[in-house]
Parts: structure tokens; C-alpha cells; sequence
């Protein structure tokens, strides 16, 4: 396998750092603010608004609308996500902004189901796949009740890329020729993302007009700008005439949920603040590391080390199927979260042997009633987002809505469209995540503080089913006080209990390593690719310092600057075309 990291080696851990200035080290201030965004692209314009006077909020949206230029594939105006959001202040304020897509109102329990069987081409691809957009509310919410500076200053940068055109890079080609016989299948999208009906070359030129002035209107109309006039009827219009089932009543409703993040005490005064239903991710990662709090995984070597995170991660997988859109169903995040069901959890792991699924201690007890982009922001006031953002698969449903640029999402297959069967990550349906009207498809993104006292970090990356998973072993780095670059490039496995299988990335393990975990009762599975794409920022408050770091999977980039500070970089990525 050629990993990402070998085929752009001059990419390696790109990090752009800014001297900096003497400032007071406060424990409410880090001295410093610092971007990790998977384009340098999108962490430029981050710096670009910050620098222009906007908090973290303001540079959150920056980035955002960026991704939906420069990641296509990746996130935008067509998909939704999770932002997570730290407002300095005493006390600190943690806020969930729920973006995420919800199914038309015209949805049925089978609308996937041909001749009685579940399609998943339908909910994969194309128009039907596509749930009702969030992001662009996620954005105007961000402005109105959290940012400094107008959408028209924020998305500025990002209505300029549209315009003027990026390069394609190795990770764009990658993505596009995994779905190019989707992307073929649709014309506007071959015609804006393609060349020639094939994966355009390195450097190629994509430039976005109609999603430049769909940005626009947004920027200047503010909801209105997306969820009603030009916009919302070029999209409604041109789902229905693909075969869709939006209508403007989907347009009208959709609204952004402010939500309580999850928060879950741990060890040393450390708190993890994250996802919510819908999301199962942050109850996986609070379970998983309440679990490992009681196992010695710490000071085991890594084959032990990784048994034990293996053994919480399948514990903490099999819940999942209790949790849905908590305005649809009730979620049992206390019972699931109950120390004595935690302890009765970690006492069943054997450390030397692999649990059988059909041996787990019972779930609890509970009437029923799973590409993506990532980055994380912190301003020198102490103001944090850390945003996970999808269109689900590469390119989302490949449909590219005519006139508006915007390709929409295919979020309709994360609900378990077949309850007895599996999506397309492989994850088993539940009762709790059937479509219903109106409702939100669960998610594994995983947005993600930890803070204490001492410091402030935040985590999260794309990655399907294995999101929880990839930001559970970046945690583990840093509460083993790892450096940032180690939270980000060490080495993934994952297991999500169905199937009963640990996947891990080529060279993960030694020869060595894999025959003593296959002793210990695992199917092992290489993947064939990496996967994730993490992006970090730590704040030690004992000195305000803050660093940041990208994930050398991708070809992210990662600043640390003080806003008010010139421009002097004390060391660049060696291959300067990932310089903004
Ligand atoms: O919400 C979810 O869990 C998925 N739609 C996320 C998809 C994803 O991360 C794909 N990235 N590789």
C-alpha cells in the first residue's frame, strides 16, 4: 500500500509557525491563536479573518466556506456537521451547534427498498441520497450569535477561491477517482469536477462561479440568502426534476440545534467535552476512556496496549445501536454512562484474550423507542471551535445541483435504511436511527475538547464509523503526554463490534505484533488505505503556549500566530506550492 505520507513526503507535517511577540502568560489567554485545517487553503483564510479582527468564530466560518471550495469532496454548502464551540469568559461556555442533515419531509421507512430489498446505490447516490443541507445555518448562526464580523467579511475569502480556482492536489485526484463513475454520471458534476470525464491532473485549475455567487447570496441574504429565494428554489427544483423528494417546506424548517455538548469528568480534573445525539460519538469516547481509566494501558507495551483499547472500543461500539436524533427518540446516555455499567463493562475484559461479542456483559436495559473534513481553531482570547463538517462519501451523492455549484450530500444512508442490515461504513441498523421525516441520520463525528486546568486541547477528523476510534487513539497520545505531531501521525486500529474484526493501517504492527494479537483471538485486517485526518491544538495555560498539528495523512497544514503580529515564519513545509 502507498500511503498518503510516502506519496506527498514534502507535505510531511506542514506546520507554519509565527514568532511570537512577548505577551503576559494567563492561564484565561493563550498567547498565541492557532489553525489546524485539512487544506492551507482554508487555514490561510482562517488567518486572513483573525488577523482582520474576527474571534475563532468568525475564522470557523472562514475555513468552512473554504472547505466547500477547495474539498469538493469533502464537506460544503450541499452537507452539514458539528461544531463545537469553547467562549472564553468566566465562567467558560461550552456550546453544540447541530448542523447536521435532516431527511426530506417527504422521507418513508423504505424509500431505499426495491422489490422489497434495500438499494444501496440509491442511498449512496444521486438525488434521493441527499438529506436537507445544514451548513450554510450552521454558518449564519456562527455570525449572528457568535462571531465579530459580517458573513460578507468572513466568507470573503472563500467567494474569492470560488471565483479565481484552486489546484487540484493528490488528495483531490485520490477522492475524485474513487468515485469518478459516480461523478460521470452526473453531468454538472463531471462538468465542474472533472476534465475530459476524467480525474483532472495535479494543478489543474477549478474554478466555481455558480458557488461563488450561491456563497454570495448567502453572505449577503444571511438565511434567507440559501433557505429561501434564488437558492433554495434552484435546489428544490433541481432535486425534483433528477427524481428527488425536497420541497421548499424541507427549506423552511431546516433550523441549526444549539445543543448541551456531552460533558463526562475524568481523571486529574480533566473534562472531555463533545458530540451529542445525534452523534454516538462522543458517548463512545467517554466510554472508552472512563474504561481505560481502570485499565493499566498506560504502562503496558503496545500489543497489550492496543488489546485493551481494542476491548473498550468493542464495548463501547455494541451501544451504539441505542442512540438516534435525540428530538425522535430517547437516548440512554445516563445508563450507558452509569459508573457501575462502566466498571461491569471493563471488568469482562480478559487482558489476555479477545471477548467473543456473544459473551459482553448485557447492554442496559432500554426500550428501543451510524467524507468528511475536519478542523479545529483557537483565537488568543481563548474563544475554540472544533468543527466536523460531511457530505458523507467523497463527493457526497456526486449530485451537483444545476446553477447553484453546490454537490449535495448522500447523509441519508448513515440511517440504518435496512434496520437489519448494514450501511455503507458497516454499521448494523437500529429501531432508534430508521428514516423518518424530518429526522437527523446518527453520526460518528466526533468533535472534541479536553480541558483542565492546565490545558486546553480539541481533536476530531473524518473517518466514517471509525471516527470515535481515531480520535480516541490521538486522546490516548496526549494523555500518555506525547507530542502534538504524535497526537495526529501515530499509527490507527480500529474495531467497531460488527463485524468483529480489528482493522489496522499498513505497518501499524510488526509481523511480531500481529501473530501475538492473533493469538490472543483477533481476525486481523489490514486496510487499504490510511485513514483519518486529524487536526489538533494544545494550550498549556501554565505558560500560554499553544501548538497545533495537522495530520501528515492529508495535506493539511497547521498555523500557530498572534494575530496582531507580522508575518515571519520560522519554518514552512519544504514544498512551498502548500503555502497559501
Ligand atoms: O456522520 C457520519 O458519521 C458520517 N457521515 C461521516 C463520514 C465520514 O467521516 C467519511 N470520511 N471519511
Amino acid at each position: 500500500m502507498t500511503s498518503m505520507l510516502e506519496r506527498i513526503p514534502s507535505l510531511f507535517g506542514a506546520v507554519l509557525s509565527l514568532s511570537a511577540l512577548s505577551a503576559q502568560a494567563s492561564p484565561d489567554h493563550p498567547d498565541q491563536a492557532a489553525i489546524a485545517s485539512p487544506h492551507p487553503i482554508a487555514t490561510a483564510a482562517g488567518r486572513e479573518i483573525l488577523v482582520d479582527g474576527g474571534n475563532a468564530f468568525d475564522a470557523a466560518i472562514a475555513i468552512s466556506a473554504t472547505l466547500a471550495v477547495v474539498e469538493p469532496y469533502g464537506s460544503g454548502m450541499g452537507g452539514g456537521g458539528f461544531f463545537l464551540l469553547r467562549q472564553a469568559g468566566e465562567p467558560v461556555q461550552y456550546q453544540f451547534l447541530d448542523a447536521r442533515e435532516k431527511a426530506p419531509l417527504k422521507s418513508k421507512l423504505k424509500m431505499f427498498y426495491r422489490h422489497g430489498v434495500a438499494q444501496p446505490d440509491l442511498s449512496l447516490n444521486g438525488p434521493l441520497a441527499a438529506a436537507i443541507p445544514g451548513l450554510p445555518a450552521a454558518l449564519v448562526e456562527l455570525a449572528e450569535r457568535y462571531g465579530r464580523l459580517p458573513l460578507s467579511i468572513s466568507m470573503a475569502p472563500a467567494i474569492r477561491i470560488a471565483y479565481r480556482g484552486f489546484k487540484v492536489d493528490e488528495v483531490y485526484r485520490e477522492r475524485a477517482s474513487w468515485r469518478l463513475f459516480a461523478l460521470r454520471a452526473n453531468k454538472e458534476s463531471a462538468r465542474l469536477f472533472l476534465r475530459n470525464n476524467d480525474v483532472p491532473d495535479i494543478g489543474e485549475i477549478i474554478k466555481q462561479p455558480e458557488l461563488a455567487q450561491t456563497l454570495d447570496r448567502l453572505a449577503d441574504k444571511g438565511r434567507a440568502g440559501f433557505y429561501s429565494g434564488l437558492t433554495a428554489q434552484a435546489m428544490v427544483s433541481g432535486v425534483r426534476a433528477a427524481g428527488g423528494i425536497w420541497n421548499y417546506h424541507d427549506f423552511e424548517e431546516y433550523e441549526v440545534i444549539t445543543r448541551t455538548p456531552l460533558r463526562f469528568q475524568l481523571a486529574d480534573q480533566r473534562e472531555l467535552i463533545s458530540a451529542p445525539p445525534p452523534s454516538a460519538g462522543g458517548i463512545a469516547l467517554a466510554q472508552s476512556l472512563f474504561m481505560l481509566q481502570q485499565l493499566p494501558w498506560r504502562e503496558s507495551e503496545k500489543v497489550q496496549r492496543a488489546h485493551y483499547v481494542v476491548e473498550v472500543l468493542r464495548r463501547a461500539f455494541r451501544d451504539r445501536v441505542l442512540f438516534g436524533d435525540p428530538d425522535f427518540v430517547p437516548n440512554p446516555i445516563a445508563q450507558v454512562l452509569a459508573p457501575d455499567y462502566l466498571f461491569e463493562l471493563t471488568g469482562s475484559i480478559d487482558p489476555h484474550r479477545a471477548t467473543p461479542n456473544n459473551i459482553l456483559p448485557p447492554a442496559p436495559r432500554w426500550r428501543e423507542g451510524d467524507n468528511t473534513s475536519h478542523f479545529s481553531v483557537l483565537d488568543n482570547e481563548g474563544n475554540a471551535v472544533a468543527a466536523t463538517l460531511s457530505l458523507n462519501l467523497p463527493f457526497g451523492s456526486t449530485f451537483t445541483v444545476p446553477g447553484t455549484g453546490v454537490i449535495l450530500n448522500d447523509e441519508m444512508d448513515d440511517f440504518a435504511v435496512d434496520p437489519k442490515g448494514s450501511n455503507t461504513y458497516g454499521l448494523v441498523g437500529s429501531q432508534a436511527n430508521i428514516i423518518e421525516p424530518g429526522k437527523r441520520p446518527l453520526s460518528s463525528m466526533s468533535p472534541s475538547f479536553i480541558e483542565s486546568p492546565q490545558a486546553f486541547t480539541a481533536f476530531g477528523t473524518p473517518g466514517g464509523s471509525r471516527i470515535p476510534s481515531v480520535v480516541l487513539l490521538s486522546m490516548l497520545q496526549y494523555l500518555d503526554d506525547q507530542p502534538v505531531t504524535q497526537w495526529t501521525s501515530a499509527p490507527r486500529y480500529h474495531h467497531q463490534y460488527i463485524p468483529d474484526v480489528l482493522e489496522y493501517e499498513a505497518g501499524a504492527f510488526t509481523e511480531e505484533e500481529l501473530s501475538d494479537l492473533r493469538e490472543r483471538g483477533y481476525r486481523l485486517r489490514e486496510t487499504k488505505r490510511d485513514f483519518g485526518n486529524q487536526q489538533v491544538l494544545l494550550w498549556r495555560k501554565n505558560n500560554a503556549k499553544v501548538e497545533a498539528a495537522s495530520d501528515p495523512r492529508g495535506i493539511g497544514l497547521s498555523a500557530t500566530f498572534r494575530p496582531d503580529a507580522p508575518l515571519n515564519l520560522v519554518r514552512t513545509c519544504t514544498d512551498q506550492s502548500c503555502l497559501p
